[in-house]
């Protein structure tokens, strides 16, 4: 069995929308090329990605069936994860060869159970809204699945991030069923972390015995507003994608990886000891 495992997480691909900047239009599926690109590119190669969710922007066929082909020419193998501008119906249809999102019932939740770490996929869509949604039927389902191996080191995927992030307008659009999800997470020791997306914003905290990353958008990030706003803000911040890396005698590992060309400094080799 291979020592290390490392899954990138990308989210909030949104495309079809195009963002006008003062320099220019920014068509959002060029972001995703470069992803991509960024993704396969990487040394050692990565085993798994995760695509957590606002796959589109309008939930149109056509864009959805251009993200597809995208997403195939990844290496490695990837899942989907639902968000708020998704459509499940049309993601089963165009994505027919991605049988887990047939899910467990309505919801697309799902288990990864042949991975070196067990991955939990959640389901927060609430159709027609853009705040998210666990009910009773989509908590029961992950507490009877925790309960089924309680002693196996567990990520969780989910696109809305379960707690409030300390920007409005963002936690305007949060999650709802916040409480009833923390006291089945702080029933449990063997989550090592919950990876979601949706704000746009890189955001960290320790949260019911476990940690919850909210990734960025590997597309465009929204200002970070901590006072209210009448709308979001789009800004084109360099965009990124969240590595975890897992190795089971150190635990998981995050690290963000800028998915945009940047210059290498020369190195300076090992500099000679002061002789002062
Ligand atoms: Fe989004
Ligand atoms: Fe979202």
């Amino acid at each position: 069995m291979m020592k290390y495992f490392t899954i990138a997480q990308i989210t909030d691909l949104h495309v079809g929308r195009t963002i006008t900047c003062p320099s220019g239009e920014v068509d959002l599926f060029d972001q995703l090329v470069k992803t991509v690109k960024h993704i396969n590119n990487f040394d050692p190669p990565v085993d798994l990605v995760a695509v957590t969710g606002d796959l589109v922007n309008h939930g149109h066929l056509e864009d959805y069936n251009r993200v597809k082909r995208e997403l195939d020419k990844l290496n490695a193998p990837y899942f989907i994860v639902v968000g708020n501008h998704d459509q499940r119906q049309t993601l089963r249809r165009v994505f027919h060869d991605h049988p887990y999102l047939a899910g467990d019932g309505e919801f697309i939740q799902y288990a990864i159970e042949d991975k070196p770490i067990r991955i939990i996929a959640l389901d927060t869509l609430e159709p027609g809204t853009h705040f998210g949604l666990l009910c009773k039927t989509r908590l029961d389902w992950l507490k009877n699945k925790l309960k089924q191996q309680p002693d196996r080191p567990t990520l969780i995927f989910m696109h809305h991030p379960p707690f409030e992030t300390g920007m409005p307008y963002p936690d305007s659009l949060g999650m709802h069923g916040k409480k009833e999800f923390g006291e089945i997470i702080a029933g449990c020791n063997q989550i090592e972390a919950i990876a979601s997306g949706h704000t746009h914003r890189d955001s960290v905290v320790g949260w019911k015995g476990t940690i919850v990353y909210v990734t960025p958008s590997s597309s465009f990030s929204y200002a970070l507003e901590f006072h209210d706003v009448d709308d979001l803000t789009p800004l084109m911040e360099p965009t990124a994608y969240r590595l975890l890396r897992w190795d089971p005698e150190v635990g998981l590992v995050s690290h963000l990886n800028y998915t945009d060309d940047y210059e290498y400094g020369l190195s300076e080799g090992v500099p000679e000891p002061p002789k002062n």
